[in-house]
């Protein structure tokens, strides 16, 4: 009977400790989701497509990190409700170009973009009641002024030219805006003629609407975003991303990586956070041959004959998007650097496949040589720090490029790494 009872004891105190496990684990489980929900709960609503720019989430990328021995964040700017780090910039600039009254309400805000400015853009002015017109070479994805029209803009497709060509799609889109505003002083005048309240398009120029058919409804005047010079691009990262890596980071950050196109994001970052402790380390990430990484290396660009627009041919040759241009931008020239490395293309690719497989983080080009970067800094400071790094977009708009095999071939890019050999780790 005893080994019954004793069998009988354990029974009735192994259900007894069952019982109130479950209990507890309902009673934690009931409490944490009721507080998940009450949280959520308590986070208002956004104001419009607006305010739902920016506050993007800091990830750890968990496999870049245990192979490093540091901590890599990636700040999740895919999130973003236009898809990239741009919506930032084209948020702050129509912001302050409206308030210094350079663009009208109702006005159009001009860009020369091929890529994500230009959709940010386009996702952006509708919401202040603006218009969009963008100029992209005409070797530019289909896809992409397919997107840019399905978001309302007008768009342009131009001969690609050299920067220093009148005709170069930057240009031609400063000379819209310019063309809008004399439209609508001309619309203006008429209208002050007549003494009637007439439509806008009354004014327009015969000539000019039908050279550019585009400027048709843009009679309140124009206004030229120019993400490369205009500052407001380094203020969007200097005013909001880098203040949210600071507190996302508990001011416990070594580093920050980036590489540059118009040079707003590392510039914006870079000050923010070396005011906030001269000991964080900023570096520039960049295809090989960009004029940039021999700015911060060595102090110099190029030579004279090297400079953009005075060579037939690109200098050097990337797949990747976004990044690695030969000028030296106002944006760019605002950049507090402590150093910079190369990244391949060779590394993007593999870098892309690597964390797809990995963490299921699904990045552009851009935010692939980001993760490079942030690798190369890893190993340049030694297990132990805190590195952080932009995720500018997803790979969505990279399907025709960046991942599709066939192209990757015919450049000898194909993926082959089964971990991370090609930033020599183990
Ligand atoms: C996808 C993408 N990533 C990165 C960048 C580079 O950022 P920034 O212009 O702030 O240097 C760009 C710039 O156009 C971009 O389009």
């Amino acid at each position: 009977m005893a080994p019954v009872r004793t069998t009988g004891a354990i029974v009735a105190s192994t259900a007894a400790i069952s019982i109130s496990m479950a209990i507890f684990s309902y009673f934690l489980f009931f409490k944490k989701t009721n507080s998940t929900l009450h949280s959520n709960k308590k986070k208002k609503p956004r104001n419009g497509v607006v305010d739902a720019i920016g506050n993007t989430p800091l990830i750890r990328i968990n496999s870049l990190s245990e192979a490093t021995g540091c901590e890599i964040l990636g700040k999740c700017e895919f999130l973003n409700p236009g898809g990239s780090v741009k919506d930032r910039v084209a948020l702050k600039v129509i912001e302050e170009a409206l308030e210094s009254g350079d663009l009208a309400p109702g006005g159009v805000v001009t860009e020369g973009s091929a890529g994500s400015t230009a959709i940010s853009l386009a996702t952006v002015a509708p919401a202040f009641g603006c218009k969009c017109h963008v100029v992209i070479p005409d070797d530019a994805a289909i896809e992409k002024s397919q997107i840019l029209e399905a978001l309302g803009a007008t768009v342009e497709r131009v001969r690609p030219v050299s920067i220093t060509h009148k005709d170069h799609f930057v240009n031609i889109a400063r000379r819209r805006a310019l063309e809008a505003n004399e439209l609508a002083a001309k619309d203006k005048k008429v209208s002050q003629v007549d003494g009637k309240d007439r439509e806008p398009m009354d004014g327009c120029v015969p000539d000019q609407e039908k050279e550019n058919p585009a400027l048709l409804s843009h009679c309140n005047g124009g206004f030229f975003a120019d993400q490369f010079e205009n500052l407001a691009n380094f203020r969007a990262h200097y005013e909001g991303t880098g203040p949210e890596i600071w507190e996302q980071t508990d001011g416990n950050v070594d580093a920050f990586v980036a590489a540059a196109g118009t040079g707003g994001t590392v510039a914006g970052v870079s000050t923010f956070l070396q005011e906030k402790s001269p000991k964080i380390k900023c570096f520039l990430i960049n295809p090989p041959g960009s004029g940039l990484f021999n700015k911060v290396t060595r102090g110099v660009m190029y030579t004279k004959e090297e400079a953009e627009g005075r060579r037939l041919k690109n200098p050097f040759d990337t797949i990747t998007e976004g990044i690695g241009i030969n000028r030296l931008t106002k944006n760019f020239m605002m950049a507090k650097l402590d150093g910079a490395f190369q990244g391949t293309d060779k590394e993007a690719v593999e870098m892309s496949r690597f964390l797809l497989k990995n963490d299921g983080v699904f990045l552009g080009s851009s935010s692939a040589m980001n993760c490079v970067g942030a690798v190369r800094v890893a190993k340049a400071l030694g297990p132990g720090h805190t590195i952080v790094t932009i995720l500018c977009d997803n790979g969505m708009r990279h399907l025709s490029k960046f991942y599709d095999p066939k192209y990757l071939a015919q450049y000898g890019l194909t993926p082959t790494a089964t971990g991370l050999e090609f930033m020599s780790i183990k």
